[in-house]
């Protein structure tokens, strides 16, 4: 298990890019595979939860060739995937089983869909009750609640669901098993959340109708859908987020993130940030295989506390801890409430979160839904014997506040950074090089 020693450094200077989307790539690989033709992924993320997304449908027999930029996917049609002669083993990815679960609902054969440790401790029954009242058959542990899933595919029909959570990973989950179900799927969430794989439907030309937070997609068993050829996927700004709040906290920044998604469903860290003072420009606003994308140049400044409520949970669901980090160098309190889902993602990152920014020096408290953060007005953060809990925005993060420590930041359990973002060490040494502090 490998570990990291973050020193105290900046500025961060440069122009950089990230790899690409994560949630999208998983979609992207997945309509790809289930097109009739096939697709060139450009810029696809090749962190280890797409990875094995992409070696999933490797198993139910498709082609899907690697370069270090693009996936080639060589796609059969809705109905090609044939019965993988072993359990599909998502990692650590919750998008992964939880979509797989929802597409696999569909078809005409037996699959186990399993993962690490995390993913077997995380809640499926989200995904498998409303799939089991579309018809589907799902037999987990704890009567469905957790992983591994045996999923034996069978007819489905369309269903109204009123989901109790904003997630796309549910939404997603039932659009995926919608596409193979008789008749119409309407979902409706609390709150908006993420919009990718309707997206990725009207890029496939697949109609989906959307009003407010109901989504509404007709079965088309019959019907299938053609390869675009080329399907672009713009840089993560889940992963931008920690060099962004980098760059806001360490004095003398300005860094540059080339390329990356900002689908309005996923930009509150950039509200957030804003709203604490950040000096964000978001330039070049272009669009790129139905979403949104832009250069985004973040410097230096002063951060004040904010308060995040519910309403905006869905929008920064994945960059709370790395605006934990920005709420402990700000001047004030900042407030986060509404955010209970952290508590079931790759870690509780409400307590994981509070627990090492404490050994940091960080007067934190937490809450059954958040946490209330007293900033330090940009004074240092101290050293400390941290760790990541295997999460990998929690080890980002914890690298990040690294920076602005008075000694040195060890994190245990690092290599879980592959998952979303290989390669972020490199990056942090390449914005510190700019600088002359890299080594
Ligand atoms: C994701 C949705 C979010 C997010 C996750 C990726 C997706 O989860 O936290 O990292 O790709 O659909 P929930 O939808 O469960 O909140």
């Amino acid at each position: 298990m490998s570990s990291l020693a973050i020193d105290p450094a900046g500025p961060l200077t440069g122009t950089i890019s990230v790899p690409g989307d994560k949630s999208i790539t998983h979609r992207a690989i997945m309509l790809s595979a289930l097109a009739n033709g096939e697709t060139t992924i450009t810029g696809y993320c090749p962190g280890e939860d797409c990875l094995n997304t992409a070696r999933a449908f490797r198993a139910m027999g498709i082609r899907i060739d690697e370069t270090p930029t693009n996936l080639h996917v060589y796609g059969k049609g809705q109905w090609g995937l044939t019965e993988p002669d072993g359990p599909i083993d998502c990692g650590n990815s919750g998008t992964g089983i939880r979509l797989l679960a929802g597409l696999l609902a569909g078809q005409d054969f037996f699959t186990m869909l399993t993962g690490d440790e995390s993913i077997r401790r995380r809640p499926m029954g989200r995904v498998v009750k409303p799939l089991r009242t579309m018809g589907a058959t799902l037999i987990g542990r704890k009567g469905g609640e957790f992983a591994p899933l045996a999923v034996a595919g069978g007819r489905l029909r369309g269903i109204t669901y009123v989901s109790p959570v904003a997630s796309a990973q549910v939404k997603s989950a039932l659009l995926l098993a919608a596409l193979y179900a008789e008749g119409c799927t309407r979902i409706t969430e609390p709150r908006l959340s993420r919009d990718h794989t309707e997206r990725m439907f009207r890029f496939f030309d697949i109609p989906v109708r959307h009003e407010g937070t109901t989504v509404e997609l007709e079965g088309r068993p019959s019907l299938g859908w053609s390869s675009k050829g080329e399907l672009a996927i713009p840089g993560d700004l889940s992963s931008a987020a920690f060099f962004m709040v980098g760059a806001s906290i360490i004095p003398g920044s300005d860094v540059t993130i080339a390329n990356i998604g900002i689908n309005p469903t996923r930009t509150g860290v950039l509200d957030v940030l804003t709203e604490m003072g950040a000096n964000i420009q978001v330039q070049n606003t272009r669009e790129q295989a139905g979403e949104p994308v832009a250069d985004v140049r973040i410097r230096a400044s002063r951060l004040r506390g904010v308060r995040v409520g519910r309403d905006r949970i869905p929008q920064t669901i994945d960059e709370f801890p790395i605006l934990c980090v920005a709420a402990a160098m700000a001047e004030g309190e900042t407030v986060m409430t509404g955010a209970e889902e952290l508590r079931v993602k790759e870690s509780d990152r409400i307590a994981t979160m509070a627990t090492e920014l404490r050994k940091m020096g960080v007067s934190i408290e937490e809450t059954p839904d958040g946490l209330t953060i007293q900033g330090t007005a940009g004074h240092a953060l101290h050293g400390a014997s941290c760790t990541s809990y295997g999460d990998h925005r929690i080890a980002m993060s914890l690298a990040i506040a690294g920076l602005v420590a008075d000694a040195p930041v060890h994190i245990e359990n690092t290599d879980c950074m592959e998952t979303s973002f290989p390669g972020f060490n490199a990056k942090r040494l390449e914005l510190l090089t700019h600088s002359g502090r890299g080594l």
